[in-house]
C-alpha cells in the first residue's frame, strides 16, 4: 500500500589538521604560525580574529602585544580584524552561552568569511566555547587552536570537538568539528599553576592504561619528575598523549562518536559529575584521575586489575601529585542512593543506545562493560578511601635512595590479572 523511492547518499570527507609542537610560537622569527595559516598555499592576506584566555593574559601580560606585532611584521600575509579579544579562563567561559555567544557577535560584527580564521589561545575551556562558535559561523570559520594548558594540549586541543556545559550537564551542547591547525607551544606551560599542570597528567594515565602500557611505565618512572615540573618530562608526556589521541582518533572507526561507545572516556563518566556536583571547583583534570582511581577499585572487584596493578596505579598517581579522592564521592541523595551515580545516567544519555563503560583490564589494555553495579561502586569508593590513606610504596622507602631499583623492579613485575 505505502510505495518508498529511496535514493541512497553515500559519500566520505576527509578531514586532515597538523598538529606542531614547538616553542615560542609568537617570537618574531618564528616562521610556523604563518605557514601554518597558509598551509594551503592560497595567493591571499588571510584575516583572522583572535580570542585569547584571560588567564593567559593574566600570567604573560606581553603575550597579546606579541601577537600582535607578529601579525602586523607580516601584511602581505596576515590581517588581524580587531582589537585581540580576553575570554575569561577556566570552566567559566564555556558554563553558559554567554562567552560563546560574545564570540559570534565579535565574529559576525567584523564580518569574517568562511576562509578568514580565528585563533583561540587558551585551555581547554576557552577552546571549547571559542571553538564552538567557530564552528556554527557560517557552518564553520576555520579555527585555529593554541592551547595554552597541558590537558588542552595533550588532549582538548588536538581533537575534533567543542562544547559548553547547560542544563546542569557538562558538554550537553557542542559540535565535530576538526581545527584547521593546532600550534602547541610548550612556553606556554610554565605559567601554569600546579593544579593545572597536573590536570594534563591526569589525561596522560587516562589513556597509558587503557592503551599503552609502556607508557603507563614512562608515566610512573617520571612521576615525581613531573610533579616537579620537569618541562622535557613534561614535553615529551604532552607529545606521547597527543599522538595517541589523535591515533585514536583517526583509526577508531568512529571520530565523530556516532556509536554508542566512548573508549577513551576511561574515569569520565564520574568526573563529569563529580565537576557538577562541585559546582566546577573540582578541575577536569583531578576530576578525572579521581574517576579513574574509582575506576580501578571497580575494576579490581571485577577482577580486570591485580592488586598490585591497582597499586602500581594508585602509586603513580600519587607520586604524580595526582588527586585521588573526593569526600563528593560519598555524597547520598535524599532516597540514599550515591550522587555520584547520576553520572551514568548522564554518561548513557549522552551518548545513546546501550551503556558503555571503559575499564582498564590489565594495564594497556581495555574492555568495555555495559551495566555499573551501584553496590560494587560502593565498594570502590570504600577501598579507593582506604588507599587514598596509604604511603606509596616509594615514599616509604626514601624517595630517591630506592628509586630507580622500584622502578626497574615494576617495569619488570608481571602484573597478571588475578
Ligand atoms: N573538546 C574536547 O575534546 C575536550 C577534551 C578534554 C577536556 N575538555 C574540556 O577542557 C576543559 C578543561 O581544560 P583545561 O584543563 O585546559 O582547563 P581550563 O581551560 O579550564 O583552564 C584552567 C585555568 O588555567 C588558566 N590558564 C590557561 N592557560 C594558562 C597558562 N598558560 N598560564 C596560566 N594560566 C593558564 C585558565 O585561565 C584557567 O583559569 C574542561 O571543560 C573539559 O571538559 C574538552
Ligand atoms: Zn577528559
Amino acid at each position: 500500500m505505502f510505495a518508498f523511492d529511496c535514493h541512497q547518499q553515500r559519500f566520505a570527507v576527509p578531514f586532515d589538521y597538523p598538529v606542531y609542537f614547538t616553542k615560542d610560537l609568537f617570537h618574531p622569527q618564528n616562521p610556523l604560525f604563518a605557514l601554518a595559516v597558509d598551509r594551503y598555499n592560497e595567493d591571499r592576506v588571510h584575516r583572522m580574529m583572535v580570542f585569547i584566555d584571560s588567564g593567559v593574559v593574566q600570567a604573560m601580560p606581553h603575550v597579546p602585544e606579541r601577537i600582535r606585532a607578529y601579525i602586523g611584521a607580516r601584511p602581505a600575509n596576515l590581517r588581524l580584524e580587531g582589537s585581540i579579544q580576553v575570554v575569561p579562563g577556566g570552566e567559566q567561559s564555556k558554563n553558559s552561552w554567554e562567552y560563546a555567544r560574545q564570540t559570534i557577535k565579535a565574529i559576525a560584527d567584523r564580518r569574517l568569511c568562511r576562509q578568514s580564521f580565528v585563533v583561540a589561545v587558551g585551555g581547554g575551556s576557552v577552546l571549547d566555547a571559542v571553538g564552538l562558535a567557530a564552528s556554527l559561523i557560517h557552518r564553520g570559520v576555520r579555527l585555529i587552536r593554541v592551547p595554552t594548558t597541558v590537558l588542552a594540549q595533550n588532549d582538548a586541543g588536538v581533537g575534533v570537538k567543542n562544547g559548553i556545559n547547560d542544563r546542569g550537564v557538562k558538554n550537553f551542547m557542542g559540535t565535530f568539528a576538526p581545527p584547521f591547525a593546532v600550534l602547541n607551544d610548550f612556553q606556554f606551560l610554565r605559567t601554569l599553576s600546579i593544579e593545572h599542570w597536573l590536570g594534563g597528567v591526569a589525561e596522560a594515565f587516562k589513556v597509558a592504561i587503557i592503551k599503552d602500557r609502556d607508557f603507563f611505565y614512562y608515566l610512573s618512572r617520571h612521576a615525581t619528575r613531573l610533579r616537579a615540573r620537569d618541562e622535557a618530562s613534561m614535553e615529551e608526556t604532552v607529545k606521547r598523549c597527543a599522538i595517541l589521541h589523535l591515533d585514536h582518533i583517526r583509526t577508531t572507526g568512529d571520530p565523530f562518536e556516532s556509536g554508542s561507545a566512548r573508549p577513551l572516556d576511561f574515569g569520565h563518566w564520574s568526573a563529569h559529575r563529580l565537576e557538577a556536583l562541585s559546582d566546577y571547583d573540582i578541575s577536569h583534570g583531578q576530576a578525572v584521575s579521581i574517576g579513574m582511581a574509582m575506576d580501578c577499585f571497580y575494576a579490581f572487584g571485577l577482577g580486570l586489575l591485580s592488586e598490585k596493578e591497582c597499586d602500581a596505579i594508585m602509586d603513580a598517581f600519587k607520586e604524580s601529585g595526582l588527586r585521588i579522592w573526593s569526600e563528593l564521592l560519598e555524597q547520598r541523595t535524599s532516597t540514599g542512593d550515591l550522587e555520584i551515580l547520576k553520572g551514568i545516567d548522564d554518561f548513557q544519555e549522552h551518548l545513546g543506545g546501550e551503556l558503555n563503560v571503559t575499564l582498564p583490564d590489565g594495564i594497556g589494555k581495555k574492555v568495555e562493560i555495559h551495566q555499573i553495579d551501584p553496590v560494587r561502586v560502593g565498594e570502590a569508593i570504600s577501598c579507593l578511601k582506604r588507599n587514598s590513606e596509604r604511603i606509596p610504596r616509594s615514599l616509604l622507602q626514601g624517595a630517591s635512595k630506592k628509586r630507580s631499583g622500584i622502578l626497574e623492579e615494576r617495569q619488570e613485575e608481571s602484573f597478571e590479572p588475578q
